[in-house]
Formats: C-alpha cells, sequence, structure tokens
C-alpha cells in the first residue's frame, strides 16, 4: 500500500505485520509460552486468601445456625443456607479483605520507622502483599455489592412472609398492639444507611483503579482517593457492623456452643487496622514518617552526626 509506505518507516511496518501476525497466531494456534503461562497470575495470592477465609467462615456459620438448632432443639433451619448463612459469609470475607488492603500500608509505615530509611527493601512477602492490594480491594467490592444484593432481598422471601405472619399471630395472641421498639428501629436504619455510604465509596475506589481512569489522575489525587477514602470505607463498614452488632456483644444467646458471633470475627482485623492507622497519625509519628519517604535517612543523618562530631 503507497499511503502506508509513506507514512510509516520499513522497520514500522516490519513491526506492524509481526504484530498482527502474532495475534493472529496467538487466535490460531496458541504459542508454546501462551499455554504455559499462568492465567491471571495477580490474583492468585488474593483468590487463595478468599477461598481460605470463605470456608471456614461457611462451615462455622453453617455448624452454629443450621447444625445447632437441629441438635439441640431439632429445629429443621436448612432453609438457611442459600441465603442467610451465604450471607454471614460475603460481609465477613468483604470487610476483612478490605482490611488486608490497608494492613500491609501500616506494616510498610512501622518497617520504615523502624529502619528510618525509605531505601531498605521490604521482605518479599510483604512486596507481594502490597502489590496484590488492588486485586484485594475489587474482590471486597464484589462480595460487598453481592452481600448488598443478599441484603436487600430478606424481605422478599418465602420465609421472611411467613415469619412475619406468625409474629403478627403471636402479637394478636398477646394482645399487643404496637410492636414498635424506638432502638431497634434507629439500628436498622443507621446501620443500612453507613453499609449503602461503605458500598458507594468502595465503588468509587474501584471505578478509579480502572487503569484508564487513574492515568487521568495525578499521582496526588489517586493517592488521596485511594488511601482517604479507602480508610473511610473501611471506619463507615466497621461501624456498621457494629451498629448492626448493637448491645448483642453482651447477649449471652450469641455465643452458641461457646463460639463467638460472625460480628466479632468480622469487626476484628478492621478495628486493629483502623487503631493502627489512628497511632500512625499522632504527629510525632506522622511528622517522622513524611521525613522518611521524602528521603531523609536516619543512618546517613548518624553518620553525618558522627563525621561532625569527629571533626
Ligand atoms: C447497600 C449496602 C449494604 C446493606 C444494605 C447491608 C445490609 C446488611 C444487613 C441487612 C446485615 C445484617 C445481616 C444479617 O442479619 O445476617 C449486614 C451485616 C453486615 N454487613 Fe452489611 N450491608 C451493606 C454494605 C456492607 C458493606 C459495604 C460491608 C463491608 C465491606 C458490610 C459488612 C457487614 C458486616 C461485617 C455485617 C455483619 C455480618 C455478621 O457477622 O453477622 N456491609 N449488612
Amino acid at each position: 500500500n503507497m499511503d502506508l509506505q509513506v507514512t510509516y518507516t520499513h522497520k514500522e511496518l516490519a513491526f506492524f505485520h509481526l504484530h498482527q501476525t502474532h495475534h493472529f497466531d496467538e487466535f490460531e494456534y496458541p504459542s508454546d509460552q501462551h499455554c504455559k503461562g499462568d492465567l491471571f497470575p495477580k490474583w492468585h495470592l488474593p483468590l487463595k486468601i478468599v477461598s481460605i477465609s470463605s470456608l471456614p467462615i461457611f462451615i462455622y456459620t453453617f455448624l452454629r445456625d443450621v447444625v445447632h438448632p437441629f441438635v439441640t432443639t431439632n429445629e429443621n433451619t436448612f432453609y438457611k443456607i442459600p441465603i442467610l448463612v451465604v450471607n454471614k459469609v460475603l460481609p465477613v470475607v468483604s470487610i476483612t479483605l478490605l482490611a488486608l488492603v490497608y494492613l500491609p500500608g501500616i506494616l510498610a509505615a512501622g518497617f520504615q520507622l523502624h529502619y528510618g530509611t525509605k531505601y531498605k527493601r521490604f521482605p518479599p512477602w510483604l512486596n507481594g502483599w502490597m502489590l496484590s492490594r488492588k486485586q484485594l480491594g475489587l474482590l471486597s467490592f464484589f462480595f460487598a455489592s453481592m452481600h448488598a444484593c443478599y441484603s436487600l432481598c430478606y424481605p422478599m422471601r418465602r420465609s421472611y412472609r411467613y415469619k412475619l405472619l406468625n409474629w403478627a399471630y403471636q402479637q394478636v395472641e398477646q394482645k399487643k398492639e404496637n410492636a414498635w421498639i424506638e432502638h431497634d428501629v434507629w439500628r436498622m436504619e443507621i446501620y443500612v444507611s453507613l453499609g449503602i455510604l461503605g458500598l458507594a465509596l468502595l465503588a468509587i475506589l474501584a471505578v478509579t483503579s480502572i487503569p484508564s481512569v487513574s492515568h487521568s489522575l495525578t499521582w496526588r489525587e489517586f493517592h488521596y482517593i485511594q488511601s482517604k477514602m479507602g480508610y473511610l470505607a473501611l471506619l463507615l463498614c466497621t461501624i456498621h457492623a457494629l451498629v448492626f452488632a448493637w448491645n448483642k456483644w453482651v447477649d449471652v444467646n450469641q455465643f452458641v456452643w461457646y463460639t463467638p458471633p460472625t460480628f466479632m470475627i468480622a469487626v476484628f482485623l478492621p478495628i486493629v487496622v483502623l487503631l493502627c492507622k489512628s497511632v500512625l497519625l499522632l504527629p510525632c509519628l506522622r511528622k517522622k514518617i513524611q521525613k522518611i519517604r521524602c528521603g531523609w535517612d536516619a543512618n546517613t543523618e548518624m553518620n553525618k552526626t558522627q563525621m561532625t562530631s569527629r571533626l
């Protein structure tokens, strides 16, 4: 083609041809290299964490919510498995993953404070973890969205309708006119609202992690969204779970077979992360980290002072 020859050099044309044939070949006959290459290599660690955490939480909830009533009172609650048990696993995994996004940053800050420099390499496990944060965050958003769908469908279930009718019947039997419990009403209004806000923030974080969007932001804008908004999302979701729990912390009926309820397991890691972050935000530590990240090095400073004292 004459036009092409005018605008492209020979080298560029050869590359263009190679590129096209490469794609064609890849489609028709996958090359050896592509057959052997790992699929989704960046997702291996996050998916491992998801499977390692979901299965035990599923079994734990199944034992507490389904097996326990069956064994103790012969009550059949197997209908709970598809929605109610699954909807315990989803939020616990989601909030744990969200905490795992922010935990390596805290460990990295601790590491830098300990060594007084940003030039010392992080251990490989911390490095790998830091590089998986985007995938962990996206999985957390995915699980939180599913949790929202499952939660919002609660009142549409047939089991819920029967339960509501039964409660109404019992209320009539007890000659109770009004079943309104003020603190329970507030509890639910607040925790559902916080859940929606938390999910909205997670959606913004997920959108800004799309390369075309993140490339349109400056580093400071991207960092501002992913760090400040991320911590705010973690805080809102933790308060959402805490308000959901309300006074169940001291309710002995929650400790089925002496095991803690799932909300306690869910909020454990997020609370640790949020507390550590608040410690790192203390002015003395924050200033030191800022200095280290701007290139200050405790070791060279020490050498300098040693040199000047010798002089
Ligand atoms: C539209 C958004 C959301 C709605 C409507 C919602 C609704 C709910 C509901 C109804 C429950 C009680 C579940 C039950 O009775 O078993 C709950 C619990 C919970 N939610 Fe959400 N939620 C939302 C978003 C989130 C988000 C974004 C997170 C965190 C990533 C989250 C974490 C939790 C946790 C940890 C629990 C406690 C689960 C347990 O251990 O029992 N939620 N949520």
